[in-house]
């Protein structure tokens, strides 16, 4: 191991080049077969579909090595099906789902020198993404469109690890009701940077959106959805139609009901109530699950006993049992596994 020279346990959450990356093109109504390429540059037409007009979907999965040495990504089915989804909505034509699991586990295995070492706190992350790549001027979908899987070694999406952040409620909305917030989009993305800058110049970690309609409900973060615990230990997870489905989240629901005993519920969440909530997180492939130590409503304080430290009890056994499935320590539900 360490063929590449990497630092593993001081990596960020940035871009690493590594060796491979696949390709696929679709053209006169078909995918091709698809290949591995050295090649990290993407050359397009000035007009293509994504320069123009964003018709760009994406996904992020990560790739772990496990305690007993094998290489496994997590439930990689359900980003197949979910970047399906996601092109659906943006008139794409999906990648096949079978397919897209192939290809996942290709391009890992291309890069396998790059899946950094168990209990480095470093992951292999993998980012699927499609995007129309002919000439596009009136407004309509493209007819030809380009599918890549890269792959770059991270270490945690947020500095310091698994400490407790600190969001703000935004003035911003993410997602209009029957728009595009459940779906993967890179548009969805795009709109939010002005008010993630705006956060981290205020000094906060992330924001918490509420929903468009109403501004009386959780939503989610930016990049992860959130998982709250009651003072009596019950864990609830907001439902939106304008939320990503976070795999993580669905999973998290799966462990706690399955696994921990854990009463688990998926209902909307006031953000009147959230002030009672014992505990908060975010949870997503990117973040795991990033404790929730203050949420900041225009001034207004809520304060999750956890403080700013340590992660409080329930949110740690839910990290604990999720990423040790991940890791191969403790054995998951059938099929949670997909070994490279
Ligand atoms: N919500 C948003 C907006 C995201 O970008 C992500 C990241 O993928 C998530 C939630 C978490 O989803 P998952 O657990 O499938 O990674
Ligand atoms: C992920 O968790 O994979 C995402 O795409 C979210 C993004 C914040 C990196």
């Amino acid at each position: 191991m360490d063929k590449k020279n990497i630092d593993w346990a001081n990596l960020g959450f940035g871009y690493v080049q590594t060796d491979k990356r696949f390709v696929a093109n679709y053209k006169d109504g078909a995918w091709d077969e698809g290949t591995l390429t050295e090649d990290p540059n993407v050359v397009l037409n000035e007009c293509a579909g994504v320069l123009q007009y964003a018709q760009t979907v994406f996904e992020g999965m990560k790739a772990y090595r496990t305690e007993d040495g094998r290489v496994v990504c997590f439930r990689p089915d359900l980003n197949a099906s979910r970047m399906a989804d996601s092109a659906r909505r943006l008139e794409m034509p999906p990648f096949p789902e079978d397919r897209f699991v192939q290809a996942i586990v290709d391009t890992v295995k291309a890069n396998i020198d790059y899946v950094p070492p168990y209990g480095s706190g470093a992951t292999l992350y993998i980012r699927p993404y499609m995007f129309g790549s002919n000439p596009v001027i009136g407004v309509k979908p493209a007819d030809e469109y380009q599918f890549r899987i890269l792959t770059t070694p991270v270490g945690p999406y947020f500095k310091g690890g698994a400490k407790p952040i600190t969001i703000k409620v935004s003035d911003f909305d993410r997602a209009a009701p029957h728009g595009t917030g459940h779906i993967k989009a890179g548009l969805n993305y795009a709109m939010s940077l002005h008010a993630i800058v705006t956060a981290h110049k205020e000094g906060f970690d992330e924001n918490m959106y509420l929903d468009a309609a109403t501004r009386t409900k959780v939503e989610e973060t930016g990049g992860a959805n959130f998982i709250f615990v009651t003072k009596d230990g019950k864990v609830v997870t907001p439902k939106s139609n304008s939320i990503l489905p976070s795999i993580t989240r669905r999973s998290l629901m799966v462990v706690a009901k399955d696994i921990l005993g854990l009463e688990a519920e998926e209902r909307e969440v006031y953000f009147d109530e959230v002030k009672d909530f014992a505990e908060c997180g975010l949870c997503g492939t990117a973040a795991v699950i990033s404790p929730v130590g203050k949420i900041n409503d225009h001034g207004k304080e809520i304060c999750f006993p956890s403080g700013m430290e340590k992660m409080e009890p329930v949110i740690q056994k839910l990290y604990d049992t999720l990423t040790g499935i991940q890791m191969g320590r403790i054995e998951g539900p059938e099929g949670w596994l997909k070994v490279i």
